[in-house]
């Protein structure tokens, strides 16, 4: 089992994470694999719930479920089992007669954000209801927005609020150069964090990368080119849970990995938008202006569309950093 485990994870290790910061470790024992929370890689001030951490945390389970029942195995899944003595995630593997779709399972090492503008064409209402179908988590719901229906323009509103709320505060973009890999040597030595490629720009030292993040960056500049990527896709889709805690955002991560994975079988790209999730005050007003229960959260928002370039794959920890020894 130990040569599947690390087959296994090292799937689970594709998962996106908020700045690629990949907060994850690993153990296994036998047939049980289980996953922990890295706190050491928090995000303080984007995610100082840590909600996105824990939604890294589902989008690795998803990945690690999907490449299981592609072997064959079954999977029976404990969230945070009071037995442990360590937070955890604890998937039990057995033998089985599960198989995941071929599909999904090829779309793991071909899933990644791409950021850049896309072609402007629409995703069929058909392949649209295939999308939110893919959601697998009750806990979950998803909702669409078309790029040009009146529909979506209060939701654009409030990413443009939520771009320009995180970029006035010098604290947001600290946080996001320390994870930027601006330079050659820094994107060949590293194997975490944002590259300049995925970001859609040239390697450059890191105190000019600095530079221009700090000075030449502008809050309203970024909001219009975040707007413009959205008016060239084709929908945005809001993953909302049904209630506010570690579970949920475990779900909120599995029901968008899937869906990302569903995606990407269909040559259909994505891309995060999530700033009005992540600005609580504006959350709570998007939470508002959608009519949402109490206890409900608007937790990830991604744009889909057609985009006629990839960029490079961003790094990832090999399996030996991030498996705990026995
Ligand atoms: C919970 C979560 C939040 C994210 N938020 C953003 C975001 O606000 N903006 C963005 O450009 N990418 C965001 N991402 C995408 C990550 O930066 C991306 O997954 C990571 O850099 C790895 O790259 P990959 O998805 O291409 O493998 C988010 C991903 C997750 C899982």
């Amino acid at each position: 089992m130990r040569a599947t485990s690390e087959q296994l994870i090292s799937f689970a290790t594709r998962a996106p994470s908020g700045h690629n910061t990949q907060p994850w470790q690993f153990s296994v024992d036998q047939d049980t694999i289980r996953i922990y929370p890295d706190l050491s890689r928090r995000l303080p001030v984007v995610d100082p719930d840590d909600h996105a951490l824990f939604i890294s945390l589902g989008c690795a389970l998803e990945n690690l479920l999907v490449a299981a029942a592609r072997q064959g195995l079954s999977a029976s899944i404990d969230y945070f089992p009071s037995d442990e003595p360590e937070e955890c995630l604890r998937v039990r593997l057995s033998e089985g007669t599960n198989q995941s779709a071929e599909a999904l399972f090829r779309a793991i090492p071909d899933r990644q954000s791409n950021r850049g503008i896309y072609d402007g064409r629409a995703i069929t209402d058909a392949d649209l209801a295939r999308l939110v179908e893919a959601n697998a988590c009750e806990s979950v719901s998803v909702r669409s927005f078309r790029v040009g229906h009146p529909d979506i323009e209060p939701i654009i509103g409030f990413v443009r609020e939520g771009n320009i709320a995180q970029f006035n505060d010098p604290a947001f973009v600290a946080e996001l150069v320390s994870w930027i890999r601006f330079s050659r040597r820094e994107i060949s030595e590293g194997s975490d964090g944002l590259t300049a490629a995925a970001l859609g720009f040239p390697s450059i030292p890191r105190w000019l990368g600095r530079w221009i993040m700090t000075t030449l960056v502008k809050p309203k500049g970024e909001a219009a080119r975040q707007e413009k990527a959205i008016r060239s896709s084709s929908v945005l889709l809001l993953f909302v849970a049904r209630e506010n805690d570690k579970r949920h955002w475990v779900d909120v991560g599995r029901s968008f990995e899937r869906i990302a994975l569903t995606a990407t079988s269909m040559g259909i790209a994505q891309a995060h938008v999530n700033m009005p999730c992540e600005v609580e005050p504006i959350r709570r007003r998007l939470a508002a202006h959608l009519g949402l229960d109490a206890g409900e959260q608007p937790l990830l928002l991604i744009r889909l569309g057609f985009a006629n370039k990839r960029p490079p794959p961003s790094p990832r920890r090999p399996v030996d950093q991030v498996v705990r020894d026995a």
